[in-house]
């Protein structure tokens, strides 16, 4: 993870590389550090906590050059310290680094060998002082022969007062872009940092290394052949990235899910039927599709437990959902009648990637779902759901869990179509249940009120279980990890039939249990489940279907949302959970939009 900038060009670097740094504090915020060149030396300043530690320091003594690095980081290899925050200098080279060098033990010990000292516990310095090593006046030469020593993941972005007018950057598996302006170059780990900047961006591929000067770009493939690279205009606006009035980048995120979900769904349903223009496959491919393998990491994952129900109940194929660092390291049956569905919001999850590319060897067809535009999960499968949830902010996800939700269901509506397992009126039906939701989710927004009191209840607690049935076990698991995330507070998701195998013992009058009890086809057993934690004295918190007074005299506290289809509720039903973590984390007085130790772009395993 960590976030990685830089800029070279005509303006003072200092304020962009701290603004575009602060649009990458999603990506780690343990501590953070620049460099630059000015009058062939280098000026470096580097800090324990966020940006704003940073900009302080710099704003009491200030530096300055037109050519510069930055790093936000979320620590792998040693404590957030000065020491080990980037970027790592080397002889006269200055390097920030994303990723994993998996040999740098070795390396390190042949260079302490021929003396060279260590200053920090990160495997990042080993990559400094072999480029110094290498280094014999031409900076992209050192970095091409580093390259071949070193192995792992990366994204390097390095600078050298001894070959000052330029930057050298290199990936393999972590993400860089470079952004194009007149006459000065903006470098990030992902394009959204620099769209305020830019409009047209280079995405550099993996063993790629490009050499940026004032004048121009060039980019070398691994064998140093050069590369035309392609020019992609990005789209995004960058008013979607300020908070728009909201205290918080989450509760502006919370409010803007009718909107994302529209925008998923949107282009793709007309006239009662589903047009799926960014999906790839043939219908053939899709008639010969015996199995779905769902995976992603975290929120993603749970949006594929979710997933599974709607494709397996409406377009009747079986599905597997697995954790992507489970799925890369197992070796499951795949093949050429396997489609492989990998969900991530930012699309840089090594695992998620990894999972995706060991089934793509396997010969499976592969769709993303995405939310971030070009990004390398979406380069690399064979199609991509973009679900234009829009830049999702705060760390923890919350519109593009139930975006993805929404591109699952229109995805699973699209395969039962051409599959022949449901026919035109069935297909219109299925449209229609999600364009009503659609309609509901408004007034679930309006709960928010009612929640904040609620938190007031719970915020001092020191436990949460959260039971679903069914499809709404996953969405149990989900609010469990926002309440944990957000608030610090431990949070369990279970189904609620399996409570009594274990979980119970926790039951006690100090521990809420969140039930979820909607008007389903397993309405009574949620009944149950609420008698089995009343009998323990629990306090029991029930969110039910409107209109359904029997759940009001078995529960005091009731939360009421709209009804919705059976495969849609989970999207209405998390958006109070949302809620609920956000104002519990808020009344603890906690970051709720970077929690403590989390990254929102997961790129190291
Ligand atoms: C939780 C959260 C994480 C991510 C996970 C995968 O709120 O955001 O659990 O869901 O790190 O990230 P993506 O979806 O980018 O692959």
């Amino acid at each position: 993870m960590s976030g990685i900038v830089g800029y070279i060009g005509w303006q003072n670097a200092i304020p962009i590389l701290i603004d575009t740094l602060k649009r990458l504090e999603y990506r780690g915020y343990d501590s953070t550090g620049i460099a630059v060149i000015k009058d062939s030396s280098l000026g470096i300043r580097k800090r324990v906590g966020n940006i704003d530690v940073l900009k302080e320091s710099l704003y009491n003594e200030p530096l300055n050059g037109m050519n510069g690095i930055g790093h936000t980081r979320w620590a792998t290899h040693g404590k957030p310290t000065e020491e080990n925050a980037h970027p790592h200098i080397a002889g006269k080279i200055a390097i920030v680094h994303n990723g994993i060098i998996e040999n740098y033990l070795s390396l390190k010990e042949s260079l302490l060998k021929e003396g060279r000292k260590f200053l920090s516990d990160t495997d990042t310095e080993v990559i400094a002082h072999l480029i110094d090593k290498n280094f014999t006046g031409n900076l992209e030469n050192a970095v091409q022969k580093t390259l071949k020593e070193i192995s792992g993941t990366y994204a390097i972005v390095a600078i050298s007062p001894a070959d000052p007018e330029k930057i050298v950057i290199a990936r393999n598996e972590n993400p860089i872009v470079i952004g194009l302006g007149r006459g000065e170059f903006f470098i990030a780990s992902d394009a959204s940092a620099i769209l305020s900047y830019v409009k047209d961006i280079i995405f550099l591929d993996d063993g790629e290394i490009a050499v940026i000067k004032k004048e121009g770009v060039q980019v070398y493939d691994k064998n140093n052949r050069q590369v035309e690279k392609n020019i992609r205009r990005l789209g995004l606006n960058p008013i979607l990235m300020e908070k728009g009035g909201y205290k918080h980048f989450i509760l502006k995120e919370i409010f803007e899910q009718p909107r994302a979900i529209w925008d998923t769904v949107r282009g793709r349903v007309s006239g009662g039927d589903i047009i799926f223009e960014d999906f790839k496959l043939t219908d053939l491919d899709i008639k010969n599709i015996k199995k779905v393998f769902i995976t992603g990491c975290g929120t993603s994952w749970h949006a594929g437990l979710i997933g599974k129900f709607m494709i397996e109940g409406i377009s009747r194929i079986p599905v597997e959902v697995d954790i992507s660092s489970e799925l890369r390291y197992r070796n499951p049956i795949i093949n050429s009648d396997t489609l492989i569905i990998a969900i991530s919001e930012s699309g840089e999850t090594v695992d998620t990637i990894a999972a995706m590319r060991n089934g793509k060897k396997n010969g499976a067809k592969t769709v993303s779902i995405c939310n971030t535009i070009e990004s390398s999960l979406s380069r690399e499968s064979g199609s991509t759901i973009n679900i234009h949830a829009g830049p999702e902010i705060s760390v923890a996800s919350t519109k593009t869990f139930t975006s993805s939700l929404s591109a699952l269901y229109i995805l699973s509506v699209y395969l039962a179509k051409l599959k022949g397992v449901i026919n035109d009126n069935e297909t219109a039906g299925l449209i229609n249940d999600i364009v009503a939701v659609m309609g509901k989710i408004e007034d679930v927004m309006g709960l928010e009120e009612e929640i904040e009191g609620l938190s007031k209840m719970f915020y001092e607690k020191k436990g949460f279980l959260y039971l679903g049935r069914g499809i709404n076990y996953p969405v149990a698991l989900e609010g469990a990890m926002k309440m944990k995330e957000l608030s610090y507070i431990y949070a369990e998701g279970y189904p609620g039939g399996e409570m009594k195998h274990g979980p119970i013992a926790l039951i006690d009058e100090h521990t809420p249990v969140i039930i979820l009890a909607p008007k389903n086809s397993l309405y009574e057993k949620s009944l149950i489940d609420i008698e089995e934690v009343k009998a323990r004295n629990g306090v029991v918190i029930v969110f039910a279907t409107e209109g359904d007074t029997e759940v009001m005299k078995r529960a005091r506290h009731v939360l009421y949302v709209p009804h919705a289809s059976e495969y849609l509720f989970p999207i209405i039903m998390s958006i109070p959970l949302q809620f609920l973590a956000y104002y519990v984390a808020l009344r603890r007085g906690l970051n709720v939009d970077r929690p403590r130790n989390l990254a929102k772009s997961v790129t190291v395993e």
